[in-house]
């Protein structure tokens, strides 16, 4: 566990804001919190307004900013009606979804995170911030940073996977690559950590449903993330639209502005989800909107992004005394501190200037699309080498409803883009094998029951030398609103996997997916699995670099893969049983009917070279506090190709006054290797690797034993292990 990095401090609030904020009258105030959706055909992400905003509340100051508005001009337009014809001339911040790219699509975020490289995690960040804020954009409402071990819910696509570090080193990534060098240039991007927090433990994995965890997991698992965003910089947090045992998060002051601005300095603007606010009556902690606007307000939530809460409720919650003028002014001066930073008030149209010339070139940003979707791809299996396929050889067989159909390969919630630039999964197949005869059926849709094409697709698997089945979960099952009880294939692709494994032809499963499924038969009966999730513009040709060997696979599994639903929430960081499983022995923790285990480990991933790893040695087996301590390993690619893989540090605190996870990361490094290199690792760890938060969950150390374990997954069994001792430890840390 890490402990809390420095508070952040806190920025001055320029002297002409403040004189901004004494000319406003209460309406322009309370218009500075209001974001709509508004223009010319906007993106639609959420329930319909029951009073559409009107063009003329930018006129008379009514709105400060706008959600799911494209295109420049359209931008512009609004843009010049508050700067130039309302009468304080506030510029308008505008906002939309860029998740994963914005016209070039970079894979989905929960495979992008299966590339475990922050390096691509920020330059896909940084090219999609140029091309939004060339559409004229100044605020994306991303990176998702919620950790998930649920794969009901649909929205574990859209973040980082399980794990508490690796969503740390997600939220440095993105909010460097959003926001860029500087803010107020025109190619900053204003990046906004949502959903804050705990949203992906929803009971049951229902999207919108009640969350209830304890203090220790908020803080150990799904808080850190945020943090590091906010100590990053971010300029934009979303609260998410549930409650936390019965504390809904948008309107609740100990989490928002206590936590957050108090303790780590967070000085941005917190933007509501989607009607958020208003649904505070909802979630039965206000009775009307007066009370739910006066809650949120109260809490230090800044912006109401589509409730009339703030524009219905405010005036009548200060009137009632229910919040006061100092609330709503420190909320508005955040407000226009937010769009300062982002230089509006300086270039309102430098975002979208059609003078400036793009930030790279097209074929740049595809070649990036392409190398990051190939890195994201994950080898769950490869029974001899079937994998990967020769140049020259017999027929290939390309079967599944996801061979031909581009809009799969962009996976969830992809706003824009234009479909002719999709590679699909045949055209880039075809591309990779110019000398082996292609053949493409469909044989069922991907979703409904008709399963008409089944035959033609054993007859084409028949005739080939391999079938490449391209199978998965519409893009549209997964992200908001799109949780399922049963993540598994849709439709009929199973009896169509079944018929086409029955030919007894070698089949690797292409699976595109933004969730894992649970599918233990076919990958049972599959000779390989590659899960190509959904991997943006370049998919097609990505799958086929990896299919055809051009580039060996380095995906990781960023979240545990379940054998069986029952088995939900399976994940790596469990803390310990005091029954631990023990075969054949009655009491112990386990299933009666299938194994703890998930059918595959977080972390784990195949490539076309196998890696030795030496067991690590550490520079001092004892070790005080403030000391650093270094361990070393050996890393060896044995194989014939260059290959990329993925090592884990772990590091278990075996006996503590709070019992600790079974393995907590501490580290994960991505080496590329030539053929036959062999590279020395080293780790540098320090207090913060081995401390825990105390009974009172503040950060300490404690002397005893660690477990320092190196691996290339979570799975306990195939790791390599030193023990240190921590000595001369009872002071917590400050
Ligand atoms: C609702 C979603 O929960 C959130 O992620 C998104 O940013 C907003 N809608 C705006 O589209």
């Amino acid at each position: 566990m890490k402990p809390s990095e420095p508070r952040r401090s806190p920025r001055p609030v320029p002297a002409h804001l403040r004189d901004l904020l004494a000319a406003m009258t209460l309406d322009e105030k309370i218009g500075q919190l209001v974001m709509v959706s508004l223009g010319a055909e906007t993106i639609v992400t959420g329930p319909k307004a029951a009073e559409e905003p009107s063009v003329d509340d930018v006129r008379t100051g009514r709105v400060g900013s706008v959600l799911n508005l494209v295109g420049r001009d359209r931008i512009h337009a609004l843009q010049r009606i508050a700067v130039e014809e309302s009468r304080l001339k506030i510029p308008l911040l505008f906002g939309l979804d860029v998740i994963h790219g914005y016209r070039t699509a970079f894979p989905v975020p929960l495979a992008e995170t299966a590339a475990f490289r922050p390096d691509l995690w920020e330059a896909t960040a940084r090219a999609a911030a140029e091309e939004a804020t060339d559409d004229g954009l100044a605020l994306t409402f991303a990176p998702m940073l919620d950790l998930a071990r649920d794969p009901r819910w649909g929205r574990i696509v859209e973040g980082p996977g399980e794990d508490p570090t690796v969503g740390r080193a997600y939220a440095r990534a993105k909010v460097a690559g959003f926001q860029g060098r500087d803010l107020a240039r025109p190619d900053g991007l204003a990046a906004t950590a949502k959903h804050f927090f705990a949203y992906g433990a929803a009971t049951a994995g229902r999207d919108y449903a009640s969350v209830d965890l304890s203090e220790r997991t908020l803080h150990e698992f799904y808080l850190p993330a945020f943090e590091a965003a906010v100590k990053a910089g971010c300029l934009a947090i979303m609260p998410a639209f549930c409650d936390i045992a019965g504390r809904p998060v948008s309107g609740d002051r100990g989490w928002l502005t206590e936590l957050v601005r108090d303790a780590w300095g967070f000085d941005g603007i917190y933007v509501s989800d989607y009607d958020a606010i208003g649904e505070l009556v909802a979630h039965g902690v206000a009775a009307d909107m007066a009370e739910a606007a006066a809650r949120a307000l109260h809490a230090g939530l800044d912006v109401d992004m589509m409730s009339r809460a703030y524009p219905d409720g405010l005036k009548p919650a200060l009137e009632r005394g229910l919040v006061s003028q100092t609330d709503l002014d420190a909320a508005v001066l955040r407000v226009l501190a937010a769009k300062d930073r982002l230089g509006l008030f300086e270039a309102p149209y430098g975002r979208g200037d059609p003078s400036r010339p793009p930030a790279r070139s097209r074929d740049a940003r595809r070649a990036l699309a392409r190398d990051v979707a190939a890195a994201s791809m994950v080898l769950l299996k490869n029974d001899a080498a079937v994998l990967p396929l020769g140049p020259r050889g017999g027929p290939i067989a390309l079967i599944g409803p996801v061979a031909a159909r581009p809009a799969e390969m962009i996976g969830s919630w992809f706003c824009l883009g234009d479909q002719e630039e999709i590679v699909s999964l045949a055209d880039g197949l075809a591309a990779a094998f110019p000398e082996r005869p292609l053949t493409v059926v469909e044989g069922c849709d991907l979703d409904g029951d008709d399963d008409a094409g089944i035959p033609a697709a054993v007859a084409a698997a028949e005739a080939a030398d391999v079938v490449l089945l391209a199978i998965g979960e519409p893009a549209g099952m997964t992200g908001e609103a799109a949780s399922r009880a049963h993540p598994r294939l849709t439709g009929r692709q199973r009896d169509l996997a079944r018929a086409v494994l029955a030919t007894g032809r070698p089949v690797v499963v292409l699976l595109s997916c933004g969730r894992p499924l649970v599918e233990p038969e076919i990958f049972e009966k599959a000779a390989a699995v590659l899960v190509v999730w959904g991997p943006g513009s370049e998919g097609g040709h990505a799958v086929a670099d990896l299919v055809c060997g051009r580039r060996s696979p380095s995906g990781r599994l960023p979240v545990s893969w379940p054998a069986a639903i029952g088995q939900i929430p399976v994940f790596y960081g469990e803390r310990p049983s005091g029954r631990p499983f023990a075969e054949g022995e009655h009491f112990t923790t386990r299933y009666l009917d299938v194994a703890n285990e998930p059918a595959f480990p977080f972390g784990a991933g195949l490539g076309y070279a196998p890696f030795d790893l030496s067991d690590p040695v550490v520079d001092r087996p004892r070790f005080r506090p403030g000391e650093a301590l270094r361990l070393t390993a050996t890393l060896a690619n044995r194989g014939s190709v260059e290959a990329a893989t993925t090592v884990f540090l772990f590091v278990r605190d075996r006996v503590a006054s709070t019992a600790r996870p079974l393995l907590e990361l501490a580290r994960f490094r991505t080496e590329t290797l030539a053929p036959g290199e062999s590279r020395e690792l080293v780790f540098t760890l320090g207090d913060d690797d081995f401390a825990l938060l105390g009974p009172d969950l503040a950060p300490r150390l404690e002397p005893g034993a660690f477990d320092l374990s190196l691996g290339f997954s979570a799975d306990r069994r195939a790791l390599r292990t030193v023990t240190v001792e921590l000595v001369d430890a009872d002071a917590a840390i400050v």
